[in-house]
């Protein structure tokens, strides 16, 4: 095997048989799945699913009672020192030393890792310029906001630069814009090199940064895998929702729609500055580009043309529901 064949197919996580109750609830049960290195991972379910559990599994903070956990092939039980110089993980409440400086508190924690006075103004200088906190260095932590706190968060658990965060709920409670900029910086270390475990409620949110997903709900996994293939699970196999957007209606775009021969279904939702098309077809009968020409062709401009989004929700609600139904 070739060096690179090993790193496109070397997991940076592989749990597999992981099963944990508390009492004689089971929080876990028997969740298999597994991450591929240098890709982000979102890891989705609703409240009490048992996200924070795995997650503390992974971090070497939780034993399995059974199962097996191991970070880039070293098991998290019998090497968990060896597991935490490859982790970062950042629970989903965290208590900050307030009345530290953003510096103060990231130079803590490089101590704490065990590096020497050079190294860490060279690695705080890093991790504060990835999460853009380099102005904010001398600001004390307590007059931060929640989202300037996240990223100071971030970059403590950059400083021992570990190849997979762990990330539980890192964006709840941010704002839209916050949200973006986080999802721009986990973007940038993955691209790095390093691998994203992220926990969230929210599918939709995580769509468009994950590489991979898995959906977990009361304990068991209920889809691991690529986007794609989620937002295909459940769907008629053979067919495609879009979403068009257009400046205005376009009536010769309908027609031409209708007479396509694949499509199947036209919803359409007129807003005061545009027109949203949802277009089901056929895959085998019709194609993308097809229907980008036609409405290319109407003379209506188009604003947008994406795989239908809300099918992401859809498909969420009907894995977790699934579980409810079972019990
Ligand atoms: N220390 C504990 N003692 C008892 N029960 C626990 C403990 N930790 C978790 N649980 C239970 O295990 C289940 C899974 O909890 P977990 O915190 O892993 O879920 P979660 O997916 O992270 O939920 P949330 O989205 O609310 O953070 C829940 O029913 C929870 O009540
Ligand atoms: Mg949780």
């Amino acid at each position: 095997m070739t060096e690179a064949t090993t790193t496109k197919t070397l997991k940076a996580l592989e749990i597999s048989g992981l099963s944990h109750s508390f009492k004689n609830h089971k929080a876990l049960n028997n969740v298999n799945f597994s991450v591929p290195a240098k890709s982000i991972h979102g890891f989705v379910g609703p409240n009490g699913a048992g996200k924070t559990t795995t997650l503390k599994a992974i971090a070497t903070l939780l034993k399995p009672q059974h199962g097996t956990v191991k970070v880039f092939g070293t098991n998290v039980v019998t090497d968990y020192k060896e597991v935490r110089t490859k982790i970062g993980f950042m629970p989903d409440h965290f208590s900050m030393y307030r009345q530290m400086s953003v510096f103060e508190y990231l130079d803590f924690f490089a101590a704490a890792y065990g590096l020497n006075l050079k190294e860490r103004d060279q690695v705080i200088g890093d991790v504060l310029a990835l999460t853009d906190m380099e102005g904010r260095k001398d600001d004390l932590i307590k007059g931060l906001s929640r989202g300037m706190q996240q990223r100071v968060s971030l970059a403590r658990v950059l400083v021992h630069d570990p190849d997979l965060l762990l990330l539980d709920e890192p964006a709840s409670g941010l704002d839209p814009r916050a949200r973006i900029e986080l999802m721009e910086i986990l973007q940038e270390l993955r691209d790095m090199g390093k691998t994203i475990f992220i926990s969230s409620h929210i599918l939709s949110e995580l769509a468009d940064l994950c590489d991979s997903v898995t959906i977990l709900d009361r304990g068991t996994v209920k889809y691991t895998g690529d986007m794609k293939g989620l937002l295909t699970q459940g769907n008629e196999d053979d067919q495609h929702v879009f979403r068009l957007t257009q400046t205005s209606y376009s009536s010769s775009f309908m027609q031409a729609l209708k007479e396509t021969e694949g499509v199947i279904d036209i919803e359409t939702n007129e807003e005061i500055h545009h027109t949203v098309y949802k277009i089901t077809f056929s895959k085998d009968k019709c194609s993308t580009n097809q229907i980008l020409k036609l409405a290319i062709e109407s003379e209506v401009e188009v604003l947008e043309f994406k795989e239908d989004l809300k099918h992401l929700n859809e498909a969420f609600m009907n894995l977790t529901e699934a579980g409810v139904r079972e019990k």
